[in-house]
């Protein structure tokens, strides 16, 4: 069977002409475009794919420093009294952890922190950890979801702002065991 470029089957004929010239330069010109751009993206453009997300990461960084800022000997909250960290502590008590714990801590899915039971420790040192870390979801003990953890969240200077805030509200957070 020979090739016969204008086909008919069943009444509908394929053409098989040449592409108009100005959709064929159209093509071209995109191919000529898309090379001269990666060109110049990967050899002459400064931007790289590890170096924004290098800056990204410090950015993060530098909001939320995961390094202690402040420290103290004993694991005692270093904020604590400091009517700055007290006033951050609630802002930041209001827009994250209010949503399990409820606006005045008094408890909702997460529990009371401003009565005198503790379940997982009541000095600044444990608590510090319980909020950094989280708690994970416990099957045996029904009714307890997960606390989630906050320490690339919030990062330690927050989490001892919020604890400054909770040790003005309820006198039995202890400063040490
Ligand atoms: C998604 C809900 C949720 C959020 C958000 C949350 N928590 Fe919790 N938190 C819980 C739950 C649930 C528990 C109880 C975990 C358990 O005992 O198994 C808990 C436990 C705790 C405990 C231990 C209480 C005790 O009696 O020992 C502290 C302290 C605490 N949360 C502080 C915070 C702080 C501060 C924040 C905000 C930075 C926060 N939580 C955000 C759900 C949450």
């Amino acid at each position: 069977m020979t090739h016969n470029p204008n086909q008919e089957f069943d009444g509908i004929r394929q053409a098989d002409n040449p592409l108009p010239n100005w959709w064929k330069w159209i093509f071209v010109a995109c191919v000529v475009a898309a090379l001269v751009y990666s060109i110049y993206f990967h050899k002459y453009s400064s931007w790289e794919q590890d170096v924004a997300y290098e800056n990204e990461v410090k950015e993060h960084e530098e909001k939320f420093p995961k390094a202690i800022a402040v420290t103290s000997d004993d694991g005692s909250n270093p904020l604590r009294g400091n009517t700055n960290a007290i006033a951050e502590g609630e802002k930041t008590f209001k827009t994250i952890c209010a949503a399990c714990h409820g606006p005045t801590g008094q408890g909702l899915v997460g529990p009371n922190l401003v009565d005198s039971e503790w379940i997982h420790g009541s000095s600044d040192s444990e608590v510090y950890a319980t909020i950094m870390k989280g708690i994970a979801f416990d099957k045996a003990k029904l009714g307890r979801g997960p606390m989630p953890p906050h320490e690339n969240s919030l990062g330690s200077e927050k989490v001892y702002q919020v604890m400054a805030w909770l040790a003005s509200q309820n006198k039995s957070l202890k400063a040490s065991r």
